[in-house]
């Protein structure tokens, strides 16, 4: 079996990244790491989350893996660069796919991105999208709330509406015609903030899922990759909430029957 690619989240809202990974590249063989016992990462201070990060990292690197993705969004935002000098593997984040698949989608060159209070402060959203488009104007919005929904699998219906209705408001006031899903839960509401979002602006808008964009973005990479049948899933996990099979299930879109699943201590 040749080496796999490690994947870390806060959580398991990552597996929305492992999903699209598993889509692009099946013959892979996965690790994933969800720090279940340290969630939220998105309310915690820069340096904490690089404290973290490191620990995941370093967990996944005695599984001797070939490529470290950083699914989760505010470790890509505080923590890339310190990974990258620490590891002598390729690091990959979700910001810049996102932001890159952002600024080809956008005509208006106003991209509106959704995603924690920590991302969001980070700037690391502004600055890979004027890497890529020094003039395009970027309205950043904390959107928290969508986390515990996605959790909840409360994602379409009254409830979510109201909270999106509530977060896209400075997007719809800026009238960007782009929306990047900032974080690794929002895809689970992509519906309702596409939805909520169109109706607002009275005309369509692109909403960018960056753990698609960033499943797109390994192909361009010089990869050893698999070929042949499907590649294993292995998932590793920090705590056991009760809640673990059904948010896992969700996240993954598909049942967890005989999937290998271990709790670990970082
Ligand atoms: N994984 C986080 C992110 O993508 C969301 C959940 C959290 O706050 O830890 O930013």
């Amino acid at each position: 079996m040749g080496k796999p690619i490690g994947i870390f989240d806060s959580g398991l809202g990552g597996l929305t990244v492992a999903r699209a990974i598993r889509g692009a590249l099946p013959a892979e063989h996965l690790v994933y790491l969800g720090d279940t016992a340290r969630v939220p990462y998105g309310t915690r201070s820069a340096e904490t989350v690089v404290r973290y990060a490191i620990g995941c990292a370093e967990r996944l690197l005695s599984h001797d893996i070939k490529l470290l993705v950083v699914a989760c969004n505010t470790a890509s935002g505080v923590a890339l660069e310190e990974l990258r000098s620490r590891l002598d593997i390729p690091v990959v984040g979700v910001i810049e796919p996102g932001a890159q698949v952002g600024v080809r989608a956008s005509r208006s060159g106003r991209i509106g991105v959704l995603a924690t209070p920590g991302t969001v402060s980070s700037g690391a959203y502004e600055r890979a999208i004027h890497a890529e488009n020094p003039a395009a104007q970027v309205f950043a919005q904390p959107a928290p709330l969508f986390v515990p929904l996605a959790e909840e699998g409360w994602v379409t219906g009254e409830v979510p509406r109201l909270a999106a209705d509530r977060y896209l408001r400075p997007l719809v006031e800026a009238d960007v015609d782009t929306i990047v899903l900032g974080c690794t839960h929002y895809p689970l509401l992509h519906e309702t903030i596409h939805d909520v979002a169109a109706e607002l602006l009275g005309h369509e808008v692109v909403v960018v899922d960056s753990a698609e964009a960033t499943a797109g973005a390994l192909g361009d990479l010089e990869l050893d990759l698999e070929a042949g049948s499907e590649g294993e899933l292995q998932i590793l996990v920090t705590d056991l909430p009760g809640q673990f099979a059904a948010s896992a299930s969700r996240f993954l879109g598909r049942p967890l029957d005989g999937l290998d699943i271990r709790a670990v201590d970082l």
